[in-house]
């Protein structure tokens, strides 16, 4: 790939694909970074003629100098030590990201994680302003980076500018809480074109500004006064489906996924839950439910088995780690209580995995348990109705971005209701093979029909024809 000085295509978001670590003796190895923004983005910018991706590369201290990886040119950013305690780990991960997601666990607020997080928001846009080529198309992504797009606008207003949200918007009650919230707002006024993940996150965001800006709001469009607009609308995100299909067919994936079957000793029935180990994914919950189902004999240890992969995830802040001993110590009461000798009751496994061994779990796996509190949208049930088999079972939370789209043909819960979710897990089990084939063909269409590259073109089509809607 060519190493020119600026780019028609720049995207910034607070991580790169890859994270880079440094091993006493000083050797550097990169490994994939965790979430859903980066699963979507890499396919949409993997071979991207005169594209870079701005972020950070996973270690505090001076940037590694830009790189090539995967056909994707990418820009480090750096972070100082105080830098990543205030800016990532306080103003975006413990103000911004529990107040996005219903004050699930409360949010703190201290005045300097909201410097540090201006200071960075300036160095992205700066980096941007530099690397963006005359006219270029600019694309900033997430709740880290929402100073940003009037930054870039300040420094070069001859650039499309474009904003994603991959979390939820929240209503005007909560998002009002936080300090500096006029700020936040004009931020991202900054940009053509906001795009969210359902129509309630931008309904949300247009209510925000018409209360605490006092701009006028006509339609999905924001009015900022001085002849400026901003349209903020749903573009739901996705996975590269038809890949992932064809990855999920192979005979590699499927002799693997065998394998694991065959490992946890041919269950008649293989439940799945794959998350971050995040306090929105709904994983005591889900725990809470199924020990239950054991403890009532409901279901039989001996013919269910549950895999639960929970990734490490912001493992320095306090809410994480509370939630990591509640969710291992319960996987072990469970074991404890009702697992036969040589078969868990839970196989529960703390660390990432390759794409592949990820997808053979998901073609493994009879039913998938998808039990967010809340979630913007969560791409592994569009992974899970992708890959599994053709009689396979969605469980999925009202309370995620997917029910949107997924609603028909999934077995619905709102897992706060414990004792509806044990139900709703037990009729997916229980559900005749003819049911859960139809279902599963109806959502398997959803989501190869409605793929990343299909996302990305409906974001781009809508941040080009901004603050009209697209032809179609
Ligand atoms: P979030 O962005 O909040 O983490 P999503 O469900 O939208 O949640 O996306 C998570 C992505 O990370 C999916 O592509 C999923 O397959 C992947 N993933 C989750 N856990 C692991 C893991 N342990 N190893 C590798 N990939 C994982
Ligand atoms: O989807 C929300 C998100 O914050 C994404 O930005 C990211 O892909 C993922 O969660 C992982 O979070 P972090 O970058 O804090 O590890």
């Amino acid at each position: 790939m060519p190493d020119p000085d600026t780019f028609d295509f720049v995207i910034a978001a607070n991580r790169l694909p890859v994270d880079q670590t440094t091993d006493d003796a000083g050797n550097v190895t990169f490994s994939r970074s965790p979430g859903g923004l980066v699963t979507a983005m890499e396919s949409v910018m993997r071979g991207r003629e005169g594209a870079a991706w701005i972020g950070w590369a996973g270690e505090t201290g001076e940037p590694p100098a830009p790189f090539e990886d995967s056909e994707m040119y990418l820009v480090p950013i750096g972070l100082s030590d105080d830098e990543h305690v205030d800016y990532y780990e306080g103003f975006s991960n413990d103000s911004i990201w529990p107040l996005y997601h219903d004050v699930i666990v409360p949010a703190t607020f201290k005045r300097r994680w909201r410097t540090a997080y201006e200071r960075v928001n300036q160095r992205f846009a700066q980096k941007i302003a530099d690397l963006a080529a005359p006219e270029a198309t600019v694309w900033v992504h997430d709740y880290q980076l929402q100073l940003a797009p009037a930054m870039v606008r300040e420094l070069r207003p001859d650039v499309r500018i474009g904003w994603f949200n991959h979390i939820p918007f929240p209503p005007v009650e909560l998002f009002m809480q936080l300090p500096g919230r006029e700020d936040l707002l004009w931020g991202l006024l900054g940009a053509d074109f906001l795009g969210f993940q359902r129509a309630a996150d931008a309904e949300n965001f247009l209510r925000s500004c018409r209360r605490l800006l006092h701009v006028h709001v006509r339609g999905d469009v924001v009015q900022h006064g001085d002849g400026r607009t901003t349209r903020a609308a749903a573009v739901p995100i996705s996975i590269d489906s038809h890949d992932v299909y064809e990855l999920a067919h192979s005979d590699k994936v499927r002799e693997r996924a065998a394998q694991i079957r065959k490992d946890l000793g041919n269950p008649q029935k293989l439940l799945l839950g794959v998350d971050r180990l995040d306090y929105t994914k709904g994983i005591r919950h889900r725990l809470k439910a199924y020990g239950e189902l054991l403890a009532e004999k409901t279901l039989d240890p001996a013919d269910v088995t549950l895999v639960q992969v929970a990734t490490p995830s912001r493992e320095r802040l306090q809410a994480y780690r509370t939630l990591r001993g509640q969710v291992e110590q319960t996987v072990g009461q469970i074991n404890g209580e009702y697992s036969p000798i040589g078969s868990p009751a839970v196989t529960y496994m703390h660390r990432s995995f390759p794409r592949e061994e990820m997808i053979a779990l998901f073609v493994a796996a009879d039913v998938a348990l998808v039990t967010p509190l809340r979630d913007g949208m969560n791409l592994v049930a569009k992974e899970y109705v992708t890959c599994c088999a053709d009689d396979g079972a969605l469980v999925l939370s009202e309370f995620t971005g997917a029910a949107t789209e997924l609603a028909r043909g999934s077995f619905l819960c709102n897992p706060h209701d414990i004792r509806s979710l044990k139900k709703t897990i037990v009729a997916a089990i229980d559900a005749p093979e003819k049911e859960r084939r139809a279902q599963m063909k109806r959502l398997r269409k959803v989501v190869l029909d409605n793929d990343v590259q299909k996302w990305a073109g409906s974001f781009l089509d809508a941040l080009k024809a901004a603050p009209e809607r697209p032809a179609s």
